[in-house]
């Protein structure tokens, strides 16, 4: 890929390949902690040996040239008027990527030339973050600026909150700039912290599988926007119950012992996605354990719960999504599985024995191609691993 890139850049650009920089930023995994990122909880995940790459080099001026191996068209702006979001458009992440910038005060002089190329943007592993760091790296290199990883989830979190319009936390840019290969990280939402832990000793080989739906769709056009809402009417509601009304309303303001005194005053969706919410947390705290004692099993078991309160409590998959969770965690060999994101599209993950991830990804293809004949011609099953994050090579 990265000799294929640079080829391009000199084909297309005429970029002596000398002068070209790779920026690599993986795709994730979210084993534990699914939606409660944006509800200030603690959150769990992984890079994986799959990425986005950016080839770039300034561009001299302050105009920016970028062309794609994955999608059609060229995307030109200057860095002194930089389009408004266009619906669908991938040049909303270098736009959204610069804006973010400027609006933290970063003086950029420089834009960039560039192609881009990867292959999973289907959605489920975060290929909106990878991209949007890929950019904000890119950018940061070409006008000689130094910013920490700290800055740098916060600028991604604005490419996406503010530019893109998705009300989404900090999951997936923080797993993807801070991961490290033989380390679970693990996010503290509410103080915006992290801890790296280390793969027990004790803990078995295991395999990543990606089961991929087929389901392809921008995550802001789903229920992803609604059900943060419906989290937020929760934390009004557990808010005003216990005496604290002007706090912001979101679930991770409340603690647990408040949760179980006042949620029978909850119904509805936001009674579910409460249940979610709590119950999630505490899967988190309980992963993490398993993880340092190196029990493979325990730890798959939570992550398969979890999928099923995503399903039941929050509400969020669709029903290729569900079905695909159903036939994973059937799956011989299989340890646990999960939506790998917000469940709309994408796909699925699962944890797995590597002796049986063979025949495991034989039996999940032809299972799902005779549930989803059509969609099934766009999915596919792959192995993969944990690795380090975003970085430029
Ligand atoms: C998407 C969002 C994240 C997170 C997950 C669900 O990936 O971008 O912020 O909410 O869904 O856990």
């Amino acid at each position: 890929m990265i000799n294929q890139l640079k080829t391009e850049m000199k084909t297309r650009f005429g970029i002596a390949r000398r002068d070209v920089c790779i920026v690599q930023s993986p795709y994730r995994i979210c084993p534990l902690g699914a939606h409660i990122d944006h509800q200030l909880g603690r959150v769990m995940g992984m890079a994986i040996d799959q990425a986005v790459y950016l080839a770039f080099a300034p561009s001299g001026d302050e105009n920016t040239h970028l062309q794609s191996l994955t999608f059609d068209g060229e995307v030109s702006f200057a860095l002194g008027d930089v389009p408004d979001k266009i619906e669908g458009d991938w040049g909303n992440f270098p736009r959204g990527a610069v804006r973010a910038l400027q609006q933290r005060g970063h003086k950029l002089a420089r834009g960039i030339t560039g192609i881009t190329a990867g292959r999973m943007h289907e959605g489920g592993l975060s290929s909106s973050a990878a991209i949007g760091v890929a950019y904000l790296l890119a950018y940061q290199k070409a006008n000689g600026l130094s910013v920490s990883p700290a800055d740098n989830i916060q600028l991604d979190q604005a490419i996406e909150n503010n530019y893109l319009g998705l009300k989404n936390g900090i999951l997936d840019q923080s797993t993807i700039l801070l991961s490290q290969r033989g380390f679970l990280t693990v996010i503290d939402c509410a103080r915006a912290s992290h801890k790296l832990i280390p793969q027990s000793p004790d803990l078995q080989p295991f395999d990543i599988l990606i089961a991929q739906s087929g389901l392809r769709d921008a995550l802001v056009s789903t229920g992803y926007n609604a059900r943060v809402d419906e989290c937020a009417r929760a934390a009004r509601a557990l808010l005003n119950a216990a005496g604290r009304p002007d706090q912001q309303p979101l679930l991770g303001n409340i603690t647990i012992e408040e949760y179980e005194t006042h949620k029978s005053l909850l119904s509805g969706p936001a009674a579910k996605r409460a249940q979610h919410f709590f119950s999630e947390s505490v899967r988190v705290l309980q992963g993490i354990r398993a993880w340092r004692k190196g029990n493979l099993a325990g730890f798959g078991r939570l992550i398969a719960e979890s999928g099923r309160s995503s399903i039941e409590n929050y509400e969020c998959g669709s029903e290729p999504l569900i079905a695909l969770y159903r036939i994973l965690i059937d799956t011989d060999g299989v340890y646990g599985a999960r939506f790998s994101g917000a469940g709309f599209r994408g796909c699925c993950i699962a944890l797995v024995d590597p002796q049986k991830s063979s025949a495991a990804m034989e039996h999940i293809r032809t299972a799902y191609r005779a549930k989803y004949p059509e969609l099934s011609k766009n999915a596919s099953a792959f192995i993969c691993h944990p690795d380090d994050g975003a970085r430029i090579l």
